[in-house]
């Protein structure tokens, strides 16, 4: 017998359920190859970043390149989508649409790639620099990657979903950047998108005059965390407001004040120790957005 709002993945339905999935080992060394392919996938693109480059390239050469390493793309008709990556530039939030927009020098940009393995999801995005950025949009790049592997460091057995959001809420804070709210994390394996949502941020709950019970506590900070559960961590933060609007091809999020936006994720499992991240660059690039020079 599983937890009440949990269940055994082996006897889940193979479809987003409100229950959140257990997984066991076998589903740990599939979700390493897929986000071993999907992490190599970005490391690909690299060098194609540059002044000049269209994202449909972009696109076009991940696509390929899962392709030809066994892997199918998972946003590739998801919901009517019709590419491999999604190419969010500047104060582009997420979901930037691939096509014959050219990057140019001083633009930042986050490619988030899907792959998939025996019927596993790789989901990981990174942000990449192209040609020389200004040291605002790098610092942007730098603290969205702080602030994920903040969020991915709250995560153990023990500790409970909203740890995640306190943690990267809190990060971002000291720089009075803002965590976006309109989209989370969420549970994969089988499924591209499952329970639960991960939230990336945390709200304060004004003017409490004393200690909390330890039940309320617990309420306010969400879900626990059993080992066994799959899902992404991924913040995107803004050097504005919060706030985002969508463009009206139905997919691309922007930020409403137009400000820089930047956004890492990382597919990860909980442990009985802690978490074990699926889509680590296999190279150590692990933040390009430093012109391919490795992890600052
Ligand atoms: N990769 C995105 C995520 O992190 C989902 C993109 S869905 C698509 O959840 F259809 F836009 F590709
Ligand atoms: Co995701
Ligand atoms: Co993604």
């Amino acid at each position: 017998m599983v937890q009440a709002g949990f269940i055994d993945a082996a006897e889940a339905p193979p479809r987003a359920t409100n229950e959140i999935k257990l997984y066991g080992a076998d589903a740990f060394v599939g979700m390493r190859k897929a986000g071993r392919i999907s992490a190599e996938c970005l490391d690909m693109l690299i060098p194609y970043v540059v002044p000049g480059v269209s994202t449909a390239k972009l696109d076009n050469l991940a696509r390929e390149y899962l392709l030809d390493h066994g892997s199918t793309p998972a946003c590739l008709f998801y919901k009517g989508y019709r590419h491999t990556v999604c190419t969010s530039v500047n104060h582009v939030v997420c979901h930037g649409i691939p096509g014959p927009k050219v990057l140019k020098d001083g633009d930042i940009v986050n490619i988030d790639v899907t792959g998939i393995v025996d019927g596993w999801h790789g989901d990981t995005s990174r942000m990449y620099s192209v040609g020389e950025v200004k040291r605002k949009g790098l610092r942007l790049m730098d603290v969205t990657y702080e602030c994920m592997m903040k969020g991915i460091a709250a995560v153990k057995p023990g500790a409970r979903v909203g740890d995640i959001g306190a943690a990267i809420q809190a990060h971002a804070d000291q720089f009075d950047y803002a965590v976006v709210e309109a989209f989370c994390g969420h549970g994969l394996g089988r499924v591209f998108h499952d329970a639960p949502n991960i939230l990336h941020f945390h709200k304060k709950r004004p003017g409490r005059l004393r200690d909390a019970e330890p039940e309320e506590d617990a309420r306010e900070r969400g879900l626990p965390l059993l080992p066994g559960m799959l899902f992404t961590i991924e913040p995107m933060i803004n050097l504005g407001k919060a706030d985002v609007a969508l463009l009206s091809d139905g997919w691309t999020a922007v930020t409403r004040d137009r400000s820089l936006s930047a956004q890492y994720e990382h597919a990860i499992g909980v442990t009985e120790t802690g978490y074990e991240i699926f889509t680590q660059s296999p190279t150590g690039q692990h933040t390009p957005h430093t012109s391919g020079a490795g992890a600052s």
